[in-house]
């Protein structure tokens, strides 16, 4: 099988069959779990070479081939040039806006961000004199009006965590390129089943693999592809030359790895990559189970004389439910969404008489889950704050799973009536 044989073949087969180098690992369906610190080289020159940049592998924090072979299925998932693994989607998050920043910088984000992003952008940032100007990622003329001399990049989720918009990425990528930037996409919520924002024309798409692609809530990680077709030669970006000369279309990934992946330590474990490649093998499976149920789910709630209001780009009059429509070809509408009990109390007694779903901080598993997130992960932001990010205090947050459906809304039946 070579690279040609697999871009014909249709996405659950290409998650399955692509990128497997089995002949390199004695036949075996998986990769091997390399779990070394370090590797041996028989020559002085040999180890030299390697750390010339002419193949071979040095030491587990900079590369390590079981990280290798799922770095290699998630660049052709996604449709990208190249990829490195890290041992978190908040990894990906940082190491790629670090690279493209230089202190006293801008960029353009859509302001519904997962929390620790939102952080990352609005208040550790600040320290480097680093301004991220939060917009609707919806509105392409705000975000195209918040874009100064200073600005290095675009940013968004492909379904905003928690306010579940959905931005047009083509678009988006359009308005970029226009303007001589890169967009960034977190497609965590999307998955390579859902969208493949780099053929809309991102150049760069991140996924904490903790969630659907590694799909068990047992591996946490992260993951950075590149498009590999951003033109960096322009002024705005001469500090990418030395990359550009070492690396080519891959100099973003180069930077990301060679500045910020390696020193910052943010090496992905080899036993957390081989659990993701087994998750994996399933994604286009659980995916479309993942979809159905939330869709039904969210129908179900939003009949539901308890629930006050569900957010989820596949109802009826939902902002975002036109480009999701177009961007997801009609495969869904993500499988993560929110929906309002009558207050604070309602929603803790309803997670409280839960008996299936469980409550935890985390989304993308194969079991359904859920949270309070005024009262959890948003704790200590202050009230305006909270309601200035949607995390409104009548708010649940809710991870459909890849159960029987009449079971996941049974269970919520009993919780909420
Ligand atoms: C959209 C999105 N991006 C990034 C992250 C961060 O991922 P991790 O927890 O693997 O660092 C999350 C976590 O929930 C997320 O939902």
């Amino acid at each position: 099988m070579n690279d040609a044989d697999s871009q014909k073949w249709g996405f659950s087969t290409r998650v399955i069959h692509s990128a497997q180098d089995t002949e390199n690992w004695q036949g075996a369906t998986l990769p091997p779990l390399y779990q070394n610190a370090s590797h041996r080289h028989p020559t002085a020159e040999s180890l030299s070479d390697a750390f010339s940049g002419k193949g071979g592998h040095i030491y587990g924090r900079l590369a390590n081939p079981t990280n290798g072979a799922l770095e290699a299925k998630l660049a052709e998932l996604e449709q990208g040039k190249g990829a490195v693994v890290m041992a978190s989607g908040m990894a990906a998050v940082s190491n790629t806006c670090m690279a493209l920043l230089r202190a006293g910088d801008e960029f353009v984000s859509g302001r519904s961000l997962f929390m620790s992003t939102w952080l990352l952008f609005t208040q550790i940032f600040k320290k480097y004199n680093i301004t991220a100007h939060l917009v609707d990622p919806t509105d392409l003329t705000a975000v195209s009006s918040a874009v100064t001399e200073k600005t290095r990049f675009i940013y968004l989720e492909t379904i905003g965590n928690p306010a579940m918009d959905v931005p047009d990425i083509a678009g988006l990528a359009k308005l970029a390129h226009n303007h001589g930037l890169p967009l960034v996409v977190d497609n965590t919520l999307g998955t390579p089943y859902l969208v493949n924002p780099i053929s809309l024309g991102a150049d760069v798409v991140i996924h904490s693999t903790t969630k659907y692609i590694s799909g068990h809530g047992n591996a946490t990680g992260g993951v950075v592809v590149d498009g590999g077709h951003f033109d960096w030669s322009s002024g705005r970006f001469d500090d990418f030359s030395p990359f550009v000369d070492r690396k080519g279309e891959l100099a973003l990934l180069d930077r990301i790895w060679r500045e910020h992946h390696i020193n910052h330590g943010t090496t992905q474990s080899p036993m957390n990559s081989y659990l993701t490649m087994v998750g994996l093998d399933t994604l286009a499976l659980r995916m479309e189970r993942h979809l159905e149920n939330a869709r039904k789910v969210a129908e179900f709630l939003n009949q539901h004389p308890k629930v006050s209001w569900v957010n989820f780009p596949g109802l009826d009059g939902h902002a975002g439910k036109t480009v999701a429509e177009r961007q997801f070809e009609g495969k869904g509408y993500g499988a993560m969404f929110t929906f309002g009990l009558k207050d604070e109390r309602a929603c803790k007694e309803a997670i409280n008489r839960l008996q299936m779903i469980y409550h935890l901080a985390n989304i993308g598993d194969c079991k359904s889950l859920i949270i309070h997130p005024a009262s959890t992960q948003y704790v200590s932001f202050d009230p305006q704050t909270k309601e200035h990010l949607g995390i409104h205090t009548d708010m649940l947050r809710l991870s459909v799973g890849i159960e029987d459906a009449d079971d996941i809304m049974a269970d919520l039946d009993q919780a909420i009536s």
